[in-house]
């Protein structure tokens, strides 16, 4: 297994310390939910419109690297309609039958947030079909000649997926969402709000500079931001007096090993592989996972959207490309290609 890594946005889930912070500091509303300005427009309008109509929200699908708020935007949008929220996940659900269970279970104008839907068993997927388009749930009974189908009412519910990758969903899921929002890397401003949001919330005392400092060293990614808030707390609180400056979060940041673009030493022994060993690239991503004992999804799903989005890696047909700002940030001599110049 992976070691866990400070930088990583997923949530480090056995951590209780974390779930709790996670609990204190979580947005609830539109209002304290900083960024993703288009996304909230969109979403406010569609459920202004429902409330009026009394209806429900048509179904949501929320995608992009994690996080960056996906869980937090299903639980504002719940608050927001006034409805009841169910939690599951693709991975929890492994049988049609928990499917129906919890389908049946909703009642009228619930949400229901299967988070990593894109890891739903294919065959349970389709069970969502029906329920998704008519609010029928279709069930077998019994098997081989003598079985029958029945057909079941279902509650108007509204359905939140959220998914690192809609490129694994199926067209038939995908296509029955009414809402598709991809989130986006958050601007270092937006950051540092959120930075400065959760210190408010927690009592830290942190000076405006710093806060900027550490915003444009968490990956552009609130979970990271609130990571590290709660590492250099713990260096003011140890080797300081307490209050985060930017002395004391620069040297708790080299401590980390997260340099001034947020890169942690994974990330830049990945670049650095693709530079020693093949030129810089093009190189397949397979390849790169051997190379560095990295799985491919933790590069696809997590490594690689951020260093896509600073422009230090490019995709191209051929494979991934190290920049040369990557070059530059590495301290690493630029051979172009001499083909290249044949272009
Ligand atoms: N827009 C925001 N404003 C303030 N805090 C935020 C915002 N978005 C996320 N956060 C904070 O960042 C953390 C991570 O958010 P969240 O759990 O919603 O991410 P996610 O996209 O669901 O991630 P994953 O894909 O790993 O499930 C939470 O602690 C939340 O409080
Ligand atoms: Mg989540």
């Amino acid at each position: 297994m992976a070691i866990e890594r400070i930088t990583q946005a997923t949530p480090q889930a056995d951590d209780a310390d974390e779930q709790e912070f996670e609990l204190k500091i979580r947005p609830h509303d539109f209002e304290n939910y900083i960024g993703q300005e288009r996304i909230k427009k969109n979403l406010q309008l569609a459920i202004t419109a429902a409330k009026k109509r009394e209806d429900v929200l048509d179904h949501v699908l929320l995608y992009g690297p994690p996080g960056l708020g996906k869980t937090t935007m299903a639980m504002v949008i719940a608050h927001e309609m006034g409805a009841q929220i169910r939690i599951t996940s693709g991975p929890a659900i492994e049988r049609a039958g928990d499917l129906a269970s919890i389908l049946t279970n909703l009642q009228d104008g619930d949400i229901l947030f299967i988070d990593e839907i894109h890891r739903l068993h294919r065959s349970i997927e389709e069970v969502l079909y029906s329920a998704m388009e008519d609010y029928k749930l279709d069930i077998m009974l019994g098997k081989g000649p003598s079985a029958r189908s029945l057909r079941l009412d279902l509650p108007k519910f509204t359905l939140i997926g959220a998914t690192t990758r809609t490129g694994a969903l199926a067209a038939p899921l995908r296509d029955r969402f009414g809402h598709i929002h991809r989130l986006e890397f958050y601007t270092p401003d937006e950051v540092q709000q959120i930075i400065a949001r959760a210190a408010g919330i927690l009592g830290v005392k942190i000076d405006a500079p710093a806060a900027l400092r550490l915003a444009e060293r968490s990956r552009l990614t609130p979970r990271i931001a609130n990571r590290l808030l709660k590492r250099v707390r713990d260096y003011a609180d140890v080797n300081g007096d307490g209050i985060v400056d930017t002395d004391i979060s620069t040297k708790a940041l080299a401590l980390l090993e997260i340099d001034e673009l947020g890169l942690d030493p994974a990330d830049r022994m990945i670049l650095v592989s693709i530079i020693d060993n093949y030129a810089g690239g093009p190189v397949g991503i397979e390849t790169i996972a051997a190379m560095t004992a990295e799985e491919r999804s933790t590069i696809e799903d997590f490594i690689e959207p951020y260093l896509l989005q600073i422009g230090l890696l490019e995709r191209t047909p051929r494979g991934r490309k190290v920049t040369p700002k990557a070059y530059g940030h590495l301290h690493k001599k630029h051979k172009p290609d001499p083909r290249e110049k044949l272009l």
